[in-house]
């Protein structure tokens, strides 16, 4: 894995977000809570954007779809969409729990930097 220099921080100011493309993954960069956080932006549940979701206090994202919601930190669901209610077979192994792919991201001399691939 290779870090990758992005661009000046200023470009996401606190409490904003970029979606870039990088090594084939669509990354939302979002700066909350003096970090900044990088994280594919397709919602593993059923591979919506998830560049509109909510921040929580507790530096979580909220898919606005169907309210999955994964730490941005880690990727780890904390909460599953109860949707699809009633699951067909083809639904189902789209909808399994999955982690959210996240990246490790960097600040070097004012610059953002992130890793070329998501965190294992
Ligand atoms: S697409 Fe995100 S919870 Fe369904």
């Amino acid at each position: 894995m290779v870090m990758i220099e992005l661009f000046s921080v200023s470009e996401v100011p606190e409490n904003s977000r970029k979606v870039i493309d990088v090594g084939g993954y669509t990354v939302l960069i979002i700066h909350t809570q003096g970090q900044f956080f990088a994280v594919d932006n397709k919602c593993p549940h059923m591979r919506l954007p998830l560049q509109k979701g909510k921040v929580s206090d507790d530096g979580a994202i909220v898919c606005p779809f169907h309210r999955s919601v994964f730490d941005l930190a880690s990727g780890d669901v904390k909460e599953w969409a109860p949707w699809p209610p009633v699951v067909s077979k083809a639904l189902g192994s789209l909808a399994r729990e999955k982690a959210l792919p996240v990246f490790q991201t960097e600040v070097r001399d004012g610059m953002l930097w992130i890793s070329s691939e998501p965190k294992a």
